[in-house]
């Protein structure tokens, strides 16, 4: 039997942290909806005294979200672990995970504490956590910069004042899998109640190898590693999830280590965090990049024809890449939509059903053939709507050698409708010049990006935009079989998202 390694999802809290990624909180609870269906044993669900909007996250996620533990972080500060518990004492199944930095450099500079110090602020907020909520992790913070007897010292402390989790981060991804699996080894060997508490680790990718180092410490006593979907998170990220559920899975022979994860999802997951962060997976990423379970070369192809395990490690469906389905056409009825809905895992309720039902009749006229991706895309954009202050209600854009790039657009602004011309570099620079115009929005747009969702050219686009205003960073999601519409469609969201925080702001 294969020892089951507890998989610690922190994309809404450390991924949140990658540049441009924030997310509001209807966007973390549909994530966090989503990693539960995913099988993720606990999800921190962020930081309760950083924000109001991080505090109202884990409140709502703990509310609606069944079977993952609930966690937020906390620094070892009273207010912070009194916040946390604010944030997270009516829910069922919670943790509160509070950190310390224990490395000399970090007490040094950073706080100008001895490690003394450091050991008692630790050991105290650990006993006040445990006052409050049962379940506690303690983390280390720049635990591979720390010298090891007092990283010990600090641990068996910290286990002793009630934490049943001991974190060991490699908070600057500055570690070597060699060296971090001698790291755990040693924590495991010095530590003399290490039985009481779970060994967990947090790795950042810094030098590549966050993946690589977090599985080296499941091979010398780990129980828990934390990552996030698509290895988003601060700097160069997090350990991905995919990539060390996969290796662990695909290698259980080697590691005799096993995750809860329905792998199934990683590829719904993989998608919904892009959607919702406007961060795109590489191509060639493990696991999840476009290219992952595409074989190029002739030999290979002529290989997998003969038997697919001659170049393939993975089976596609097993992350949920599965040959897309015909589901359904224009004369499909309500019923059959709703229950290929259910077939793929979403539940929705009955106005938002109602909303993407339309959508896909509209689609269905357009387009042959309906997709489960397409299904996906609108109905993922569909429950990720907002309140709506603008709407997009028509637009018309020309286009071509020798004319300038002309729109007329019209919306709904706050109940008043508005229609407007303007021009452009292009047909989408003309559509956002005017959005722009009627709103009379300040944002800047960061990036632009535009996929087709299944091939050929009557393909739903999908455009995802980061637009910034005021420092606020959002993605905007847009589908539809015009890519003009959807360049309009994902532009009016952002905006939308931004006046949602700008209220929020103004509370
Ligand atoms: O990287 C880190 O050290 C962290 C801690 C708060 C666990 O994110
Ligand atoms: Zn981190």
């Amino acid at each position: 039997m294969s020892r089951i390694i507890r998989i610690f999802d922190t994309t809404l809290r450390d991924g949140e942290q990658s540049p441009g990624a924030s997310m509001n909180v209807d966007e973390k609870l549909a994530l966090a909806k989503q990693l539960a269906r995913l099988g993720v044993d606990i999800i921190e669900a962020g930081f309760a005294i950083s924000s109001p909007g991080d505090f109202e996250s884990i409140r709502r996620i703990g509310g609606e979200v069944e079977g993952p533990v609930i966690c937020s972080l906390a620094r070892a500060k009273e207010a912070d672990i009194k916040r946390a518990w604010e944030a997270l004492k009516d829910i069922p199944r919670k943790r509160l995970h509070t950190f310390h930095s224990t490395s000399e450099i970090h007490l040094k500079h950073q706080f100008r504490i001895d490690q003394a110090e450091a050991l008692k602020r630790s050991v105290e907020m650990v006993k006040l956590a445990k006052s409050l909520i049962d379940d506690v992790e303690f983390s280390a913070m720049d635990a591979t910069r720390t010298d090891a007897a007092y990283l010990a010292e600090v641990l068996e402390a910290v286990i002793d004042a009630g934490a049943g989790t001991v974190n060991i981060p490699d908070t600057v991804g500055y570690t070597t899998p060699e060296e971090f699996g001698r790291f755990i080894k040693t924590v495991k060997d010095r530590v003399k109640n290490i039985d009481k508490a779970v060994i967990s680790v947090h790795c950042h990718n810094d030098l590549g190898m966050a993946v690589a180092n977090s599985l080296a410490a499941v091979l010398n006593g780990a129980g828990q590693v934390e990552c996030t979907i698509n290895g988003i998170g601060e700097r160069a990220g997090n350990c991905s999830m995919e990539e060390v559920v996969m290796a662990l899975k695909t290698r259980k022979d080697f590691y005799g280590a096993d995750t809860n994860i329905a792998t199934e999802e990683i590829m719904r997951s993989s998608r919904l965090v892009t959607k919702i962060t406007g961060i795109p997976v590489q191509p060639n990423k493990a696991i999840v990049g476009a290219n992952a379970f595409a074989h190029e070369s002739g030999i290979h192809q002529d290989g997998l024809l003969k038997e697919r395990s001659t170049y393939e490690i993975m089976r596609p469906e097993t992350v949920g890449l599965v040959k897309t389905h015909l589901v359904l056409g224009k004369h499909s009825g309500r019923h059959a939509f709703r229950t290929r809905l259910k077939d793929l895992g979403y539940e929705m309720s009955e106005d938002d059903l109602n909303k993407a039902f339309e959508r896909f009749k509209h689609l269905a006229d357009q387009k042959k053939e309906v997709f489960d991706e397409d299904l996906e895309a609108i109905v993922s954009d569909e429950m990720q709507q907002i309140a709506e202050i603008y709407a997009l209600r028509s637009l018309k854009a020309e286009s071509g050698t020798g004319i300038t790039p002309t729109a007329v657009v019209e919306m709904d602004v706050n109940g008043k409708i508005v229609k407007q011309t303007g021009s452009g570099d292009g047909p989408v620079d003309a559509v956002y010049r005017t959005i722009s115009e009627i709103t009379g929005t300040k944002s800047r747009l960061e990036a632009y990006l535009v996929k087709g969702i299944t091939g050929g050219t009557d393909a739903l686009g999908e455009v995802t935009v980061k637009v910034e205003e005021e420092g606020k960073k959002v993605a905007g999601h847009g589908a539809d079989t015009d890519i003009i519409v959807a360049s309009a469609k994902a532009y009016v969201n952002a905006l939308n998202k931004l006046e949602y925080w700008k209220k929020g702001r103004a509370k």
